[in-house]
């Protein structure tokens, strides 16, 4: 198969939003950009589109898809009554980078809620997945469009490196803003559960809601969500997290003793008093981190270095979704 890269841009908008959609319609998968990260898509109706999207990412079978609505009218249609701060949630939250656990109300495929009686709800807000779910009228199902393991992709360009020749198409809206997936909040119960952190904090959800609690994604033998249990953002190239700033020089001239070639991921004013054998830029502040992160983990490669550094960032606003990536993507925490 060829994939063929739509490019959602100027005159050529609307033709990539049509060609998009039929190849949907007709039970394909097409991978296409949303302000969080690109998402490989399938209509959440039918059992077997949404089957090629576990196949062409080698996903678990046992990890639920988010599906995606153009607005509130089309998420009443996928799910059974939900608690009322959920309205709530709605009103000042989407379209934006947050995911509900609903109730569903079993018009989305079987395979899609990989068998949970819940389904994940998320009006994007990015305009081309605004416009291609306008045009398609369908739930769209769509994980991130990356291997599964693999860093989320944040720009076209890293769908194709996972997945070309698997799929039959990639909307090209450029990058994406956010940069890190959506915060999936459970809503099934009195209060909001935050399952996965994301731009949207669980200071904000309170803010609206009263109360919200947060799941810790330990090591849990039934966790909440599917995809806390599985390996996520893997690099290419081993990366340590070190938690205390003041670690990190000594922790890179210990490896480079050992004559590793060492690598470190830093913010700005760490780039002046770090030496190591490559430098690797995240950004100024915790949203640029945010935006950039995936791109830099994409980014390590073993030719280049044999391990990698990076000491834990700010937790404010979105940095502590950051640090929560960076802890998934580490092999070791010192
Ligand atoms: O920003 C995002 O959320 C992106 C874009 C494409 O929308 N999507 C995304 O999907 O990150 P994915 O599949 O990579 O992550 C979805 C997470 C998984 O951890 C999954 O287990 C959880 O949401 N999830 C989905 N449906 C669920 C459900 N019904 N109950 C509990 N967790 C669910
Ligand atoms: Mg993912």
């Amino acid at each position: 198969m060829k994939t063929k890269r739509l490019y959602y841009e100027g005159k050529y908008r609307e033709q990539a939003i049509t060609e998009a959609c039929s190849f949907l319609k007709a039970g394909e998968v097409v991978a296409f950009p949303t302000e969080t990260v690109y998402g490989l898509g399938a209509d959440a109706t039918s059992e077997s589109a949404v089957s090629k999207i576990f196949e062409a990412k080698g996903r678990p079978s046992d990890n639920p898809l988010i599906v995606h609505v153009a607005n509130r009218k089309q998420l009443g249609g996928i799910v059974s009554d939900y608690p009322e701060y959920v309205e709530k949630l709605i009103d000042v939250f989407s379209p934006g980078p947050i995911t509900y656990v609903l109730p569903s109300n079993y018009t989305v495929a079987a395979n899609v809620s990989a068998g949970l009686d819940t389904v994940g709800v998320r009006i994007p807000n990015h305009p081309a997945a605004k416009a291609l779910l306008e045009k398609c009228q369908l739930p769209i199902a769509a994980p991130s469009a990356n291997k599964s393991g693999k860093p989320s992709p944040t720009k076209a360009v890293h769908v194709l490196d996972d997945l070309d020749g698997k799929i039959h198409a990639v909307l090209d809206g450029g990058s994406a803003t956010v940069g890190l997936e959506s915060t999936v909040v459970d809503c099934t119960g009195q209060y909001p559960v935050i399952l996965r952190l994301g731009q949207i904090t669980q200071e904000e959800i309170r803010q609206v809601v009263g109360n919200a609690e947060r799941i810790v994604p330990v090591t849990m033998e039934t966790p909440k969500s599917p995809g806390m249990k599985y390996k996520h953002y893997v690099p290419e190239v081993p990366l340590v997290l070190v938690q205390d700033q003041n670690n990190l020089q000594p922790s890179i001239d210990a490896e480079r003793g050992k004559n590793l070639r060492v690598g470190a991921l830093v913010t700005p004013p760490l780039a002046h008093s770090i030496q190591a054998d490559k430098l690797y830029f995240l950004g100024k502040d915790e949203t640029e981190i945010a935006q950039h992160l995936y791109e830099v983990l994409r980014s390590l490669k073993k030719q280049e270095v044999d391990i990698v550094f990076v000491a834990a960032v700010s937790t404010q606003a979105v940095g502590q979704a950051v640090l929560d990536r960076l802890k998934k993507a580490a092999i070791k925490i010192i």
